[in-house]
């Protein structure tokens, strides 16, 4: 039997699916990745793709890095984990996390970005002692019951209800998450306005999935939860020290109360943070167990040595002048191509980038709502980036993607002819 097909055998025997988490590709795109470099990944029987799924967003200086990977090897040789005491690395990385961020003054570790979201909204609940938190249709906040409402709807939500994205969930907690269309103040002004008596606040992913923020929606979020007293959360699982240093605060000017982080602050591994106001996050305090005001924010892998040792590994790239104009410029020389092979090929579709971000998307123009994301040809947006895969790219299909900073010309190169075979195959041409 293949190497592919005994690790198939394997996987499907004690997992659903024989999948990791939602993602189940068609037969043959079903990989075992075995080893990763640069911008590509390895399969079990080496096959190789040129990745652009890059961690969901988490690894901007591609796979194993060499001074990430040191960095990760000399930790584990020195703690692998320590529970209730702090290492010398995560104290260097929240120094450093906190000085990146702006208005920021304190941060609290957690393990996953699923857990800071959860972590910024308890926090928010408890700093306005308000039990709801305005969400936008169409955002992704992580896997807990408070985010999976109104995640992906296949038609606009019931506004400001929204349907849950998994069974299991409480009516009680969905019922405490009030919906709002993306990108419309009024929307939300009126929506924040008339529940202010229950809402403690608003979180927002500032780039929600690939949609980007129409100029004077964040700051109209920033006003509105000034006049109310709601506190802003900014999502920066992805855009954190991917758009800028600084996330979508610095990119977009604009000063959320508290932010979540995942991703690039662990440089592939187990980290995440809330990070803002220390009025906010100092509800965390030890100090304040068994008085009011405490929020509970303590796990096992908080902090994780190896994650801090990678974080700090790979921040140190970030900083470096230019660092983020050379990603975003590489990303726009790669979407030029693809548009190009697109027009000759007369496929409807744009190329969607922002910094280093983009998404091949089966409609005429930039979406600026979850509307308009619907009414792009899904189905489509798939079916292409399935033919990619089958060509050697690797992205999840429907979904944005990222290049990091170890993807070249030749990448590029290779990836628009890989498209240009992919239109060739939707369009039936072969
Ligand atoms: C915007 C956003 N928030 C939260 C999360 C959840 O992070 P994690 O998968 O680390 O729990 C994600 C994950 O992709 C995300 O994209």
């Amino acid at each position: 039997m293949s190497a592919h097909g005994h690790y198939r055998d394997l996987a499907e025997r004690s997992l659903p699916g024989g999948a990791l988490g939602t993602r189940l590709n068609p037969e043959g795109l079903r990989m075992t990745i075995a080893t990763a470099s640069g911008s590509r990944i390895i399969d079990v029987e080496g096959s190789e793709w040129i990745d652009y799924v890059c961690g969901a967003g988490a690894l901007i200086l591609g796979h194993q890095p060499p001074d990430v990977v040191e960095a990760v090897q000399r930790q584990a040789g020195r703690t692998l984990h320590q529970y209730g005491a702090l290492t010398d690395v995560a104290i260097e990385l929240a120094d450093l996390v906190v000085a990146a961020i702006p208005g920021a003054e304190r941060m609290v570790f957690t393990t996953t970005g699923s857990e800071a979201t959860a972590y910024a909204m308890r926090i928010a609940r408890a700093a306005t002692g308000k039990p709801k938190i305005l969400k936008f249709e169409g955002a992704f906040h992580g896997n807990h019951d408070y985010a999976g409402v109104a995640v992906s709807p296949g038609e606009p939500s019931p506004y400001p209800q929204g349907v849950p994205f998994s069974d299991g969930t409480p009516d009680a907690v969905r019922d405490t998450m009030l919906i709002s269309p993306y990108n419309d103040l009024d929307a939300v002004a009126d929506m924040a306005r008339r529940h202010a008596h229950e809402l403690a606040g608003i979180i927002v992913e500032p780039i929600q999935r690939i949609i980007s923020p129409l100029p004077g929606f964040l700051e109209g979020l920033r006003s509105l939860c000034d006049e109310t007293g709601l506190v802003l959360i900014f999502d920066e699982v992805v855009t954190g020290f991917r758009l800028s240093y600084g996330g979508a605060q610095e990119y977009f000017g604009v000063e959320a109360d508290i932010a979540s982080y995942g991703k690039i602050i662990g440089g592939g591994g187990p980290m995440g943070a809330v990070v803002g106001k220390a009025e906010l996050v100092d509800l965390t305090h030890p100090d304040r167990q068994g008085s009011s005001g405490f929020v509970y924010a303590s796990g096992t892998l908080h902090g994780n040595p190896l994650g801090a040792a990678a974080g700090l590994a790979t921040l140190g790239h970030l900083a470096d002048p230019g660092f983020y104009e050379s990603v975003a410029e590489a990303t726009e020389r790669l979407a030029e191509g693809l548009r190009r092979v697109l027009a000759d090929q007369r496929i409807p579709a744009i190329v969607e980038t922002i910094g280093s971000i983009w998404q091949i998307l089966h409609m005429p123009r930039s979406p600026t709502t979850y509307t308009d994301f619907l009414s792009s040809d899904r189905a489509a947006n798939v079916a292409l980036d399935l033919e990619l895969m089958r060509n050697g790219i690797n992205v999840i299909p429907g979904l944005r993607r990222f290049v990091s900073a170890a993807h070249g010309e030749d990448d590029f190169d290779s990836t628009v002819a890989a498209l240009e075979r992919a239109c060739l195959v939707v369009k039936g041409d072969t």
